[in-house]
């Protein structure tokens, strides 16, 4: 009996620690951009930030494919803020419609995770009609270890069809580990 509720306590102090490891983590989206390149194919219908809680906003986001694609790339690049931002560690381009096949790109895996149970993205080409992420926000526990040091990000996104670009969505967050 006495063991078992040391055994509790020491449960409750480690949840505690827990909880309050993730909370002195903030992570955060602080704005969003989009813009489409060509208005006969994409256009932007929503594309914005809400505050849903301190520390914490979702993001919007409608674009109608006027007609559809069976080819999409996504030029990819992490920026980091320090004195105006800097490209970071993460560049890539992804052939998306070999990825919703199959995944294959393990960052973008992780960005997929994050934001695909938000989204009705979830499927393979070809994409046509309104395109929707509906109050995404970015989880850490998502995050897999993927190192991200503290600081400002810019999650600059050019998309394209046919090798042409036809929108760009950029998202900027906020990264704080605070221990
Ligand atoms: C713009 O979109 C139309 C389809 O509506 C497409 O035929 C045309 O090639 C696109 N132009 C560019 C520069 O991508
Ligand atoms: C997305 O935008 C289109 C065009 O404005 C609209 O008809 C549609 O209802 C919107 N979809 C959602 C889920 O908000
Ligand atoms: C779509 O979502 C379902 C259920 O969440 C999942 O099983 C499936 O793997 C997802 N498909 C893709 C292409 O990610």
């Amino acid at each position: 009996m006495r063991r078992g509720l040391i055994v509790f306590g020491i449960l409750i102090i480690w949840m505690t620690i827990q909880l309050r490891y993730n909370e002195a983590v903030i992570f955060k989206l602080t704005n969003a951009v989009c813009k489409t390149h060509n208005r006969s194919w994409v256009s932007i219908n929503k594309c914005r930030l809400r505050a849903i809680a301190r520390n914490k906003a979702a993001f919007y986001f409608n674009a109608s494919f006027l007609q559809p694609t069976k080819n999409i790339f996504l030029e990819a690049q992490i920026l980091k803020r320090a004195s105006g931002f800097k490209p970071w560690l993460y560049k890539f381009s992804l052939d998306c419609c070999r990825f919703l096949k199959k995944s294959y790109n393990p960052v973008a895996i992780i960005m997929y995770n994050l934001y695909s149970g938000f989204s009705n993205l979830n499927h393979t080409c070809p994409y046509e009609g309104d395109q929707i992420i509906d109050g995404f926000y970015p989880r850490y526990e998502l995050l897999h270890g993927l190192p991200l040091p503290t600081g400002d990000y810019l999650l600059e996104m050019t998309w394209l069809f046919y090798n042409k670009p036809q929108f760009l969505r950029n998202v900027y967050f906020q990264f704080t580990e605070d221990l």
